[in-house]
């Protein structure tokens, strides 16, 4: 009752969630989702969100541009990042095991402003990577095609396009996944393995194939010398340093803050948390494995493809197997463009699902409209949070520059980051007889240490990126001030306790399909 407490004595400061509430809303009531995710099901989960765009494409451009073939140790840099936030995930997710991942877990350690701040991060950092990798896997597909010299007609093709052109290709695509996620989470996590499975298995290949063509040339120099350029886009940390440019280890850093972009979904597990069975065991476990593996892929991708050809050729918009060719082994180029595709279309799926459970968790809480709050109960699915997830990313997959936009997904998952590793500090303070299923080593010391490595990453990312992300926090609370604030389930709590209701609970959003109306109850 712990929750209960936090929320009498602070009534109106902080407008935190009671855990309990975090976590009996998820057992009873009529919200409930199927539970249906089993440890290798999340891992499948996890793995599908993240081998997708960040190794098959953007690990090329920043070997090329930024890192050389040090880009190695940039996987390995923003790895341990990552690995450090992990811990905090894992001890939150055990903790709170419910849809909404940070979003949640933000709203019971920290307050409503925190939870809506770090949600419309997320939501940010969705929609842009379905978009995003839907706009790549269209090239992919046509790479596909054309390796197995399958005629498409020009007008497709100009449509399919990643960095130019309005994406028709990428707008259907999403649009027809969308579909899959919003008619139920079984049909998803089948479709969901067989992918995964499949994409393992080409990575393998291709790391098996490329091994034996590398060249040890290739490898030097490992860091290339800093290059001054003028007119690149600076970090934080060049306008701070004063300096700009391509390579040495500033490059390095950079590059890492980049390729963040191939582990983001790691973090996304926890999203599934209300789909998952024994959540505060099977959510922990599936994060540390499935980033373990994914950081052993990359790092040895990476050191297959800047060992087959030099750092400088590796900026195409399909590296991996663009190296390959380059070679002279062809044929593993055209499984590469496989592999690429079945990849990107499982980072869409997963991520279009951990959309819709973020949209639900808010609409449920009342930040967001009622509707996304609702379980359709057709398909035991949030469907018109997957509705909104999917239509929205569709639309933006025609914007032309969307490529341009990746250190804006990174941005929002790092500031996400940030908010998790404060939470595990300040749960462990405010509420330490919480049952975790998992309790991260060394708190205070490793929540500190991820929150320094985290900012040291997010001051990589250029100013544009920083700029933009601030527009889009701004835009989100003018949302909150007018919308979610006004319509809160935990602030209607609040206001009982005000009026004297000093045995107020959270009510419910009722589910009746009337919409919108708020039913407080009552402790017996
Ligand atoms: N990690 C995902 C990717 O690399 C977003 O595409």
């Amino acid at each position: 009752m712990s929750g209960q407490q936090t929320m009498v004595s602070t009534p109106t400061s902080a407008r935190r969630m009671p855990a309990d509430h975090a976590i009996h809303q998820v057992a009873e009531g009529r919200h409930r989702l199927p539970r249906v995710f089993g440890t290798p099901a999340l891992v499948m989960l996890g793995l599908g969100v993240m081998i997708g765009a960040g190794i098959f494409g953007l690990s090329g451009r920043q070997a090329a541009t930024n890192a050389g073939p040090a880009v190695i140790v940039s996987f390995a840099i923003a790895a341990l990042v990552c690995l450090l936030a992990a811990f905090s995930f894992a001890e939150l997710s055990s903790t709170i095991p419910a849809a909404g991942s940070v979003y949640t877990f933000s709203y019971v350690a920290i307050g409503e402003i925190g939870a809506w701040l770090v949600g419309w991060a997320l939501i940010l950092e969705l929609l842009v990577a379905a978009a995003l990798v839907a706009r790549f896997w269209a090239t992919y597909l046509l790479a596909t095609l054309d390796g197995f010299g399958v005629a498409v007609p020009t007008w497709v093709a100009e449509h399919a396009q990643a960095d130019q052109g309005v994406n028709w290709v990428a707008f259907a695509t999403v649009l027809a996944l969308g579909l899959l996620v919003a008619t139920g989470t079984k049909l998803s996590a089948r479709v969901l393995i067989v992918v995964v499975i499949a994409k393992v298995a080409v990575i393998l290949f291709v790391i098996a194939v490329g091994t034996a063509y590398v060249k040890a040339d290739h490898y030097t120099p490992f860091v290339p010398e800093h290059v001054q350029a003028a007119d690149a886009s600076k970090s934080v940390l060049e306008t701070m340093l004063g300096s700009s440019g391509s390579f040495g280890w500033l490059g390095v850093f950079s590059a890492a803050a980049v390729v963040a972009f191939a582990y983001i979904g790691f973090d996304l597990i926890a999203t599934a948390a209300e789909d998952a069975k024994e959540p505060r065991r099977s959510i922990p476990r599936s994060i540390f494995i499935s980033l373990l593996i994914v950081t052993v892929l990359y790092i040895a991708m990476a050191a297959v493809m800047v060992g087959l050809r030099p750092y400088s050729e590796l900026a195409s918009g399909a590296p991996v197997s663009d190296a390959l060719a380059a070679a002279g082994v062809d044929w593993a180029a055209d499984v590469v463009n496989v592999g690429a595709v079945l990849a990107l279309t499982t980072v869409i799926l997963v991520v279009l699902i951990a959309q819709s459970r973020v949209l639900f968790a808010m609409g449920r809480d009342g930040l967001l409209p009622a509707p996304l709050g609702r379980i359709n109960h057709s398909f035991t699915a949030p469907t018109s949070a997957a509705a909104v997830a999917c239509i929205a990313a569709a639309v933006l997959a025609l914007y032309p520059k969307l490529v341009n936009l990746e250190e804006l997904l990174v941005i929002g998952a790092l500031f996400s980051f940030l908010f998790c590793s404060l939470a595990v500090m300040v749960l462990r303070y405010t509420q330490p007889d919480l049952e975790r299923g998992f309790r991260a080593p060394l708190v205070p010391l490793l929540p500190l240490l991820s929150t320094l490595a985290t900012l040291w990453l997010m001051l990589n990312l250029t100013v544009p990126t920083w700029r933009n992300f601030a527009i889009w926090m701004a835009i989100g609370l003018l949302f909150y001030v007018i919308y979610g604030r006004r319509h809160s389930i935990v602030a209607q709590a609040v206001r009982a306790f005000e009026w004297g209701d000093a045995g107020a609970v959270p009510p419910r959003r009722s589910d009746d399909g009337r919409g919108g109306k708020y039913h407080g109850t009552h402790r017996k």
